[in-house]
């Protein structure tokens, strides 16, 4: 996979993109990132990349003329997405991690300042996706968020893909409580299935543990509850 990200701020990546899964991961080849800078396709000799609103107001807009001509100047690799990062697009989700996993190039557009002029959004951008319903200051965490969460997903990067199935938000649950080593801390026991060795009853308890969670902290994630019968 090809990712390119349009970015004021490439410095802003190099460390995250060299560090632990991710930085191997991409060490590897298993994807390509690429920076690119709209301000090296500004027009002027001030290499202005953001003006006034039209219509009044606070804050700078992105001008549209260097982010065009950033996206125009890259390869193209089909399936491909652009991006607008935006808290204004759809929420990323385990699922939209997925469903982009499968483009061959991604290109990541980071807003700035009061955003991007509407016409990057109209015309240039294929899908709009929000880190949540929060305000950042730029495209750059909710870009890098994205990268980490796709990269994950491509084969080579989990050395165990049986360890991404029963994540959570895989199956639209919430995965199950893990331990390690000591079987007692301080007094607080490891549940006692999960030292019995007993491989099925280790599962139902995994599976219940996943419900139960859930049920606790996500009940949006789980199906309606049936109807009752009619009495
Ligand atoms: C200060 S924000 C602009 C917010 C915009 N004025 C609004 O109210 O929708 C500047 C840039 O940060 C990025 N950004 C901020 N919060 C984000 C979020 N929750 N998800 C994705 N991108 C975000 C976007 O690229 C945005 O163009």
């Amino acid at each position: 996979m090809r990712i390119d990200i349009v970015t004021l701020f490439p410095e802003f990546f190099a460390g995250p993109l060299a560090t632990s899964l991710l930085g191997r991961a991409l060490g590897r080849g298993i994807a390509q990132v690429h920076c690119t800078n709209p301000r090296d396709f500004a027009l002027d000799r001030h290499r202005t990349v953001d003006d006034i609103p039209y219509g009044g107001g606070a804050g700078m807009v992105m001008k549209p003329e260097p982010l065009f001509a950033a996206v125009e100047s890259l390869p193209v690799c089909e399936p491909r997405a652009v991006v607008l990062l935006t808290p204004q697009g759809q929420p990323l989700r385990q699922a939209l991690l997925r469903e982009l996993s499968g483009f061959a190039q991604l290109v990541l557009v980071c807003g700035h300042y009061e955003g991007v002029d509407e016409r990057v959004r109209t015309h240039l951008a294929t899908h709009e996706i929000s880190l949540g319903d929060f305000v950042l200051t730029g495209g750059e965490i909710p870009a890098l968020a994205l990268v980490d969460g796709v990269v994950r997903l491509l084969p080579g990067t989990v050395g165990n893909r049986e360890s991404l199935a029963s994540e959570s938000f895989e199956e639209g649950l919430l995965e199950y409580p893990h331990y390690t080593r000591p079987a007692d801390f301080r007094g607080w026991k490891v549940p006692e299935v999960l030292l019995s060795g007993h491989h099925a009853q280790i599962a139902r308890w995994r599976r219940e543990q996943q419900i139960l969670r859930t049920r606790a902290r996500r009940p949006d994630l789980l199906p309606p509850e049936p109807c009752p019968p009619n009495s």
